[in-house]
């Protein structure tokens, strides 16, 4: 009958109508066995799930939203859920963060419900140049409607909205957990395994001895922050940010908000800011420091020099490791494939975290254009084949000099590679020719011609996503036991 649709409810066949009569209904059997309808256009679906027996729609942050968003965020989230995370909070994260917005959350809704939820959050990171990703953070399920396909459907339509703003997604989850497996399922790669730097009392104050050996005088200089300190911090985390890939792009108000206004903070609850937990080497480098006292953890969460000041760089990490007394444990957090750090924290064990940092390409074409330097009219050009573990990405023509995409789709040569070693390689973390003989990358053509031209562009860097800039609740859960500001 035209314009009714017959779905399965409670393992009885019957009739659904449609939520306004004047809707064109597109209508399909979806992947987990539910029939679904929805307007021609609209960004929201509605379909029934056989498994819940009723009516789910999928779509984007609605005012009054909060409510429902926040109970399944508690319902999920040990953390969450101690520490009262509570609508108000949630929605007062706006003016510390302006990554993270109202618009960019998308829900699961059966009968005014909000039963699944995932949030967007917009950050710029640095892959040669600063490209656009958007952050997944907070999936989550309430647990009376879990293994239904609601986080995969609402993430789903989440992607589609990322894909019109960003060309790259990216997420911090555990490895091999069950949100990892629908990640991949959704075209997520793994692509990075976090490295901390970890040392006990003995490693702490071997440490200290070697980097005021190295400081001398200085560390005399290194004293706690004051206000005037803000420009010069600001301005050396701009100069590294530019040279160590993974870094973000930080405006003015997200520094006021996030790192002058709080201290340590699991994204919706905080310290008030401790001038005496950010040490400073007047005009020459920071650190910022995070004191667990019941734990007696000290964490270096994040510490800058003006790029290639080892001298100042040491002294700030020694007055910030001396900063308190009976050390437990002393964690830092520094970026990877940089040979000074390496030398001044060689005291310090180096642990691989279990979170499994993922990419997905949305857009390649796009990525390469953000990613790429300037067209240098070079001749050459190559086919990019980007794959992800379901399949083919949209292949890109590219300019082989500087990986520029051309409209010219006529090629030299084919470059297949998983979208995974390529995000490493674009990062520096992943050498091109080490790609190649393993197999990982493939080139089908002019061999030694692309070989030389990956070698040459595709360089080794220091890479680090600096805690304050994860999307994602950073402390770990020993902090959930405490209360802090909100
Ligand atoms: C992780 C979490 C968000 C998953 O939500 P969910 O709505 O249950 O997710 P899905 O239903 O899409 O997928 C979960 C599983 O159900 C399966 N599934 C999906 N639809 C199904 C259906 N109709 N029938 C049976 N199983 C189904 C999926 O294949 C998947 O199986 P797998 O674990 O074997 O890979 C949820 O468990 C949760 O909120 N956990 C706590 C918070 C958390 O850890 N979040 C992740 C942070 S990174």
């Amino acid at each position: 009958m035209e314009g009714e649709l017959w779905v399965k409810r409670e393992n009885r066949i019957s009739h659904l109508q449609p939520n306004h009569p004047g809707d064109r209904l597109r209508s399909g059997l979806c992947a987990r066995g539910c029939l679904w309808v929805g307007k021609g256009r609209a960004r929201s679906i509605r379909f029934f799930s056989w498994d819940v027996g009723v009516s789910m729609i999928i779509r984007r942050y609605r005012d009054g939203d909060e409510e429902g968003i926040v109970r399944v965020m508690n319902e999920s989230f040990a953390t969450f859920n101690q520490w009262g995370l509570t609508p108000e909070k949630w929605n007062g994260y706006e003016k510390i963060d302006p990554g993270f917005s109202r618009e960019k959350a998308f829900v699961a809704e059966s009968e005014e419900r909000i039963v699944s939820h995932v949030q967007l959050v917009k950050r710029e990171m640095n892959f040669g140049k600063f490209v656009v990703v958007s952050g997944v953070a907070n999936v989550c399920t309430d647990p009376d409607f879990r293994s239904k396909g609601l986080a995969t459907q609402v993430l789903q339509e989440a992607l589609r909205d990322a894909a019109q703003w960003s060309a790259l997604s990216a997420l911090d989850t555990g490895y091999a957990s069950g949100a990892h497996r629908i990640y991949r399922r959704l075209g997520f790669s793994p692509f990075h395994f976090f490295r901390r730097f970890s040392g006990e009392r003995w490693e702490v104050e071997r440490a200290i001895r070697r980097l005021k050996k190295f400081a001398g005088d200085l560390t005399s200089e290194v004293r706690p922050f004051e206000e005037k300190d803000k420009q010069d911090i600001e301005r050396i985390y701009s100069a590294n940010a530019e040279k160590v890939r993974g870094s973000c792009r930080r405006d003015p108000a997200y520094w006021e908000g996030k790192l002058f206004s709080r201290n340590s903070w699991q994204t919706f609850f905080y310290r008030q800011f401790d001038a005496r937990e950010v040490m400073v080497l007047p005009g020459r480098a920071y650190a910022y420091v995070d004191w667990d006292e019941p734990a007696r953890r000290l964490t270096v969460r994040e510490a800058n020099s003006e790029p290639g000041d080892n001298l100042a760089l040491a002294a700030v990490y020694a007055s910030a490791l001396s900063l308190k007394e009976g050390i437990n444990e002393a964690i830092i957090v520094a970026p990877e494939g940089d040979q000074s750090i390496d030398y001044l924290l060689a005291d310090f064990y180096r642990f691989r975290v279990q979170n499994s940092f993922m990419v997905s390409v949305l857009n390649p074409a796009e990525l390469l254009k953000q990613m790429a330097g300037k067209d240098n009219g070079s001749g050459k050009r190559v086919k990019l084949q980007l794959y992800n573990d379901l399949g083919y990405l949209d292949p890109v023509t590219v300019g082989l000099a500087n990986f520029l995409p051309t409209a010219n789709v006529s090629s030299d040569a084919t470059i297949y590679v998983h979208q995974s070693i390529f995000m490493r390689m674009v990062s520096g973390l992943e050498d091109p020719i080490e790609a190649l003989t393993s197999d990982k990358l493939v080139i089908v053509g002019d061999v030694e011609g692309v070989a030389v031209a990956l070698r040459n562009h595709f360089t080794r860097h220091p890479f680090v996503l600096w805690p304050s800039d994860r999307w994602r609740s950073f402390q770990r859960d020993h902090h959930a036991t405490r209360i802090w500001s909100s």
